[in-house]
């Protein structure tokens, strides 16, 4: 790829509006990485981006592709998830491993079998189940030989997945030895538990019963707990899927502390509410249903203000797709309702409208919350991330002007439903250009399944920096041991 006539400054995070003065920029050749050139030769591709941003392309840190959950599989698998990312221009997603029974190389194994249909980038976090030697040993392995350095630990999922706090520390401490970034699922399991006896005593069924089960004060003690356990182990914490003001107030408060939190909303967390879920119809009420739950209304935007002023860093979707055959599981029961939204297609587009067209936040920001910030975070920056010399060639080109509309029937999800069903708005993703190839253009999907690579992540990313320097303060401060000389009393 050949990426000519750009000013002299660089562009880590910064996007690119082509004005007269660069009418054609982007140059392609089969490379699919940015390299200099001055020599447009044969084999190339010239796409006008006039007027246009072009930036890196989108990077989801949070989906469940081809996931086995409540009896039942996520509807969109490596190939279909990936195929609509693409098409709403995002490049790469970084997927959840849930370990066989607790064992993480087999769950490793499995993911690996699941992912060879990727048409594009993919890395992978893994999840934390139980705890015992052999977990602590292959999260060893995990780190120094199959490039993961993140693990996730549940809070919620009382009797399943859920772990208790004793369990809690050792991840942290395992996870800080090898240089590894927590995350967690912050709800307080033992309390949903009891908010969901406490909604079947009452006789609430329905997907309403769901928030009802796990109001927002749950989540918000669960992430409070998480960032002073990981406060005390002295390891940075990441948060996934912050939904409510709750649990924003407590990674600000971190942050505001100089604690080390990431906190990550997700699209159906800033744009959508849970009013929905007191639809009559089963069917429209159960898509929104996910954990944590979708809040009520002014949750979105303070988590979109959190956002625009640098409470919460870089926004996910949590993809995990039912289709309305699947969510029928909890015709009369919430508890039976598999658990997730889309989002992998609509995030950059509802980013931008909600975010930019609204004024909240620069295009700037825009780049660095749906594609640099992860990079970096998760150490693959600048290879992802970026619109640099040496970078992957991940490129999307986005006109302000033109607009977008979701719709279920033609989404590239194979689920029959779609939570943003109808939205409207501005900025389109027109391009999308994977590993240096044209995928998405005039509205033609061009995924190609095994054209993915698994993209390998390094531990101790810029959030370890400093780590044991606080380490070494906090034995200072302890004034301990006290030196006493031993009495002896005569008898
Ligand atoms: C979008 O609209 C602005 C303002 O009308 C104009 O300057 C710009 O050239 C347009 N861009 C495209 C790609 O049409
Ligand atoms: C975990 O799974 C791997 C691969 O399937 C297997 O070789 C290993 O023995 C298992 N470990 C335990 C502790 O069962
Ligand atoms: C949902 O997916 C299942 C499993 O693939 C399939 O049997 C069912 O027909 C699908 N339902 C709809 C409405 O598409
Ligand atoms: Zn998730």
């Amino acid at each position: 790829m050949d990426f000519r006539r750009y000013p002299e400054s660089n562009f880590c995070s910064t996007p690119i509006k082509i004005g007269s003065l660069f009418p054609i920029v982007v140059l392609l050749s089969l490379l699919s990485t940015l390299s200099e050139s001055n020599q447009v030769g044969d084999g190339v591709t010239i796409i006008d981006a006039t007027g246009k941003y072009v930036m890196p392309g989108g990077i989801d840190p949070h989906t469940h592709l081809a996931m086995e959950f409540m009896g039942t599989e996520t509807i969109d698998d490596f190939f279909s998830g990936q195929a609509a990312a693409l098409a709403g221009g995002t490049t790469m997603h970084i997927d959840f491993v849930i370990p066989v029974n607790g064992n993480l190389t087999a769950g490793f194994e499995a993911y690996v079998e699941k992912a060879k249909i990727s048409a594009m980038d993919y890395g992978f976090h893994m999840a934390i189940t139980k705890w015992d030697e052999a977990v602590s040993k292959d999260m060893e392995v995990m780190v120094k030989d199959k490039g993961i350095n993140s693990f996730k630990f549940f809070m919620a999922y009382k009797g399943s997945l859920m772990i208790n706090d004793d369990l809690l520390l050792e991840g942290f401490k395992k996870c800080k030895s090898l240089g590894a970034l927590a995350m967690v699922h912050a709800e307080n399991g033992d309390a949903v538990f009891e908010g969901q006896k406490r909604m079947i005593e009452l006789g609430i069924m329905g997907p309403e019963g769901h928030a009802l089960s796990r109001p927002p004060q749950l989540e918000g003690e669960a992430t409070g707990r998480a960032i002073r356990l990981a406060g005390f182990v002295n390891t940075p914490l990441y948060v996934v899927h912050v939904m409510s003001i709750d649990a924003m107030e407590e990674v600000a408060k971190a942050r505001k502390s100089g604690q080390k939190v990431i906190g990550e909303p997700v699209v159906s967390g800033l744009v959508l509410d849970d009013t929905v879920l007191w639809d009559s119809d089963f069917q429209t009420a159960a898509k929104f249903v996910m954990s944590p739950p979708i809040r009520a209304p002014g949750h979105g935007k303070a988590l979109q203000a959190a956002l625009s002023n640098g409470v919460l860093q870089l926004v996910g979707t949590d993809h995990c797709t039912f289709n309305s055959t699947q969510k029928s599981l909890g015709i009369d029961d919430f508890r039976k309702i598999p658990n997730g939204v889309n989002g992998l297609e609509e995030r950059m587009h509802l980013v931008w409208d909600t975010m930019v067209v609204s004024g909240q936040i620069s295009v700037t920001d825009f780049v660095r919350m749906t594609s640099t910030e992860c990079a970096r975070i998760f150490n693959i920056y600048p290879r992802k991330g970026a619109i640099l010399v040496g970078s992957d060639a991940d490129i999307i080109i986005l006109n302000p002007n033109s607009s977008f509309e979701i719709c279920s029937k033609s989404h590239h999800s194979r689920s029959d439903t779609n939570v943003y069903e109808g939205r409207k708005g501005k900025g389109k993703v027109e391009v999308t250009i994977a590993g240096g190839r044209v995928v998405w253009e005039n509205d033609e999907l061009k995924a190609v399944p095994g054209r993915g690579k698994y993209v390998k992540m390094r531990p101790f990313n810029y959030l370890f920096d400093g780590i044991e320097k606080a380490d070494a303060e906090y034995l200072s401060s302890l004034r301990a041991p006290v030196i006493r000389r031993t009495m002896h009393v005569a008898a």
